[in-house]
Parts: C-alpha cells; sequence; structure tokens
C-alpha cells in the first residue's frame, strides 16, 4: 500500500530555505483553497519586530482536513492550533496571544520551546565532570525552564518544507505528506551559565493524520545539560472556554516524582496507586484536583512530572498521554521518545494574562503535558541522564495527534 502511493504521489518537495524576513510573504490563501485535498502547506507572512527590530515572521501549516497551526520564529511558539471538532467548527485548543509584543513580554511560556532546560534545577546549580556551574535564577532560588532568557524568548532561524508521503509513517492515505518549519537557533558557550556552544534544530511538522511533531535534535561542543520541550497549554474546549477540570485524561504512568515545596524533585519514585495522581485510566482532571493531600497542596494542583511506564530509552515513539473534551469531543494522543511528562494543570493562571481576542486566562483554563527529562536531573544521578557530550546527538520526538470522538 505505501509503495503504491510512493509511487502514484510523486514527493512535491518545494523548500524554501532562507533566514527570517528573506522568506516573509503576505499569505493570501483562502480556506476553501487551504481544504481542498493534497500535501499540508506552509506559507509565512511578517508579524511584526523584536525589542532589537528584528523582523519576526508567523508561519501557517494547513494540511487537507482543514487543521490550521501557527508558529512564529520568535521562541518557536505555536500560537494557534485549529482542529475541527464533530460538527466541522474549527476550535483553537491552544492559549496564547494575539501581538508578538505580548508574547515578548510574557512569562507563561505559552506555546513556545522551552531550553536549555525545561523545567527546574534546584539552585540554579549543577555539577559536571569535577565543575559547578551557576545558572541564572528566575523561579525563587531554582532555574527554571532555560533561565531569564530561555529559547523561548530568542529569535530563530527557519526554513520551510512541504513535502508528499512520509515514509513509514501510519497516515500513508491518499494526499497524505506534511509541511513543516525547521527551526534553529545557537546558545553560545556561557548562555544562561550553561557550558558549551549548542546548535539546536526543532522542526515543527502538520501532517494529513492530524498530527502535530516536535523533532528536536542537538549538538554541543563541550559537555553539558539538555532538555527540550514543547510548552502548549491545551484547551480542547477551545481557548476561551474557561475551565479543563472537565477534561479527561489518561497517562501511561504507573509513578510521578514527588516535589518539595519549590516543585524540585525529591528523589521518590511514588507509586500512583490510591493516589489523585492515578491517571491510568481516562479520569476527569477535576474529580481529585481539590483532594486533601500534600503533594497537591505543594503543587497548587498538578504540577508534576510522570514517569513514562513504555519508556526504555531505545527512541521509540511511544503513548504517554490522551486528553479529551466531552463537550467538542475533541481528543488529542501524546507520543513522545521521552521518558517523563510534566501535567501543569494551569495552576498559576489567575486571569491577569490577556490573551487571544481579548480573553483573559483564569485559574486552571489550560493545561501543559510537557514531554521531558526529569526536573532536577543534573543533581540527580539515578535520574534518566540529559547530559550531552561532544560527538553525541540529543534526539527527541513528540506527537500530539488529533481526533474527534
Ligand atoms: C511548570 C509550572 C510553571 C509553568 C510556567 C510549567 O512547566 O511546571 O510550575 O508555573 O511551567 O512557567
Amino acid at each position: 500500500m505505501r509503495r503504491l502511493l510512493l509511487l502514484t504521489l510523486p514527493a512535491l518537495l518545494s523548500a524554501c530555505g532562507g533566514d527570517r524576513g528573506e522568506t516573509a510573504r503576505r499569505d493570501s490563501r483562502s480556506n476553501d483553497e487551504a481544504s481542498s485535498p493534497g500535501p499540508p502547506t506552509i506559507t509565512s507572512e511578517f508579524w511584526g519586530a523584536t525589542p532589537d527590530g528584528d523582523s519576526v515572521s508567523l508561519y501557517t501549516l494547513r494540511n487537507a482536513s482543514g487543521m490550521i497551526v501557527q508558529v512564529s520564529d520568535w521562541g518557536g511558539i505555536v500560537t494557534r492550533v485549529l482542529v475541527p471538532d464533530r460538527d466541522g467548527n474549527l476550535v483553537d485548543v491552544v492559549l496564547g496571544h494575539d501581538s508578538l509584543a505580548a508574547y515578548v513580554a510574557g512569562t507563561t511560556y505559552f506555546g513556545a520551546i522551552v531550553g536549555r532546560y525545561a523545567n527546574r534545577i534546584a539552585g540554579g546549580r549543577f555539577e559536571l565532570d569535577g565543575t559547578t556551574y551557576e545558572l541564572a535564577t528566575n523561579n525563587g532560588e531554582n532555574h527554571l525552564h532555560g533561565g531569564i532568557r530561555g529559547f523561548d524568548k530568542v529569535l530563530w532561524k527557519t526554513f520551510t518544507v512541504q513535502s508528499g508521503p512520509i515514509p513509514g509513517s501510519p497516515f500513508d492515505v491518499p494526499g497524505a505528506g506534511r509541511a513543516s518549519l525547521i527551526l534553529s537557533y545557537v546558545s553560545e558557550d556561557g548562555d544562561q551559565g550553561y557550558p558549551g556552544q549548542l546548535e539546536a534544530e526543532v522542526t515543527v511538522t502538520l501532517t494529513n493524520g492530524n498530527e502535530l511533531k516536535f523533532d528536536y535534535e542537538v549538538t554541543t561542543d563541550a559537555p553539558t545539560v539538555v532538555n527540550l520541550t514543547h510548552h502548549g497549554y491545551w484547551n480542547l474546549g477551545g481557548h476561551d472556554s474557561g475551565s479543563i477540570l472537565d477534561h479527561e485524561l489518561e497517562l501511561r504512568a504507573s509513578r510521578f516524582t514527588p516535589v518539595d515545596a519549590g516543585l524540585i524533585p525529591t528523589g521518590e519514585l511514588r507509586h500512583v496507586e490510591g493516589t489523585p495522581f492515578d491517571f491510568r485510566t481516562p479520569t476527569r482532571i477535576g474529580e481529585r484536583i481539590e483532594a486533601d493531600d500534600e503533594q497537591l497542596g505543594s503543587g497548587g494542583g498538578y504540577d508534576h512530572n510522570f514517569m513514562l511506564d513504555d519508556w526504555t530509552g531505545d527512541g521509540a515513539l511511544r503513548l504517554a498521554a490522551r486528553l479529551r473534551d466531552p463537550t467538542t469531543g475533541l481528543a488529542m494522543e501524546v507520543l513522545t521518545t521521552e521518558p517523563g511528562l510534566q501535567f501543569y494543570s494551569g495552576n498559576f493562571l489567575d486571569g491577569s494574562d490577556v490573551g487571544k481576542a481579548g480573553t483573559a486566562y483564569g485559574h486552571r483554563n489550560g493545561l501543559c503535558l510537557e514531554t521531558q527529562h526529569f526536573p532536577d536531573s543534573p543533581n540527580r544521578p539515578e535520574f534518566p541522564s540529559t547530559v550531552l557530550r561532544p560527538g553525541e546527538k540529543y534526539e527527541s520526538t513528540t506527537v500530539y495527534q488529533f481526533r474527534t470522538e
């Protein structure tokens, strides 16, 4: 079947390369054209300027079933994910802002690529090969999401790709293919206190199988630590639909890493059995979020790393989570090569972040499912290692796949 399609659907490769600005052009495509069958497409438009005056673009990826994803070269931020619900209406399932300026000023990491190290490093400090490194601290005494100026607050170089069927994809059906935005960034030695010059590349892909895929690749010229993720805030009822507490969540995790008051793992790997952290079968998020539980108290709700049961370290993509909104019938599966997933139930949202179309995002109006290595791994030799050395390549993939049920 796949071979036949490869023969009958010759790959259309239109790689229009170039740095930001050079590829910027107005997107005049109509929605009717966008929903016609064929491989996904990618277009770009000028979005604004950084505080340094550099030109920032917004890229629009569309697929044959009408799904639309917008991504910027500023922070690799996914600003919109529009998915058809069971009635065919497009629902924007991610929180975000309308303007670039709001993202530049923001502190929520809405939709961004997070790095060099997603999540927390205790005391903003770690030791590697006998040297102690002091990192920028931006979360009390701790280092969070790469520091004061992480990968979410820099301008990435871009390259766009459109192609026919993806060899090996389970969605190898007529009209299959992909559109990708390849983002690259060089983080200099010493950036936020980290050793080594890093070369990071993140490929954001939309397929006709309604997959939104992130492929991360990083190399370094000196030993360092790396842990990248995508920090989307999901609300499958729509970004402006209020609380996520009625969403049903399934996590393929029998253990989680309990945290202290600063949300740093204590080192314990606790079984979820009999706790509000047991999402091994689909469970309404609100069902136990207010339970009298010391760990829910530390997080102000769910803000914890779950150890994924099926991870073996072999680099294979495996199911990590399923999320479903009973109102729209929209469902999302998360597959990853990573060992952990931070489930954050949007506890720190308090209505002060005014987002798209003037929506004030209140308490628990969005949730994050951040695939990653465990928090504070650089200080926890017993956790899967986040060390990257010269000559090695950090590789990680996560897929968010949408459907209606
Ligand atoms: C963390 C939260 C944090 C949020 C925004 C999440 O990944 O787990 O504790 O508040 O990001 O920074």
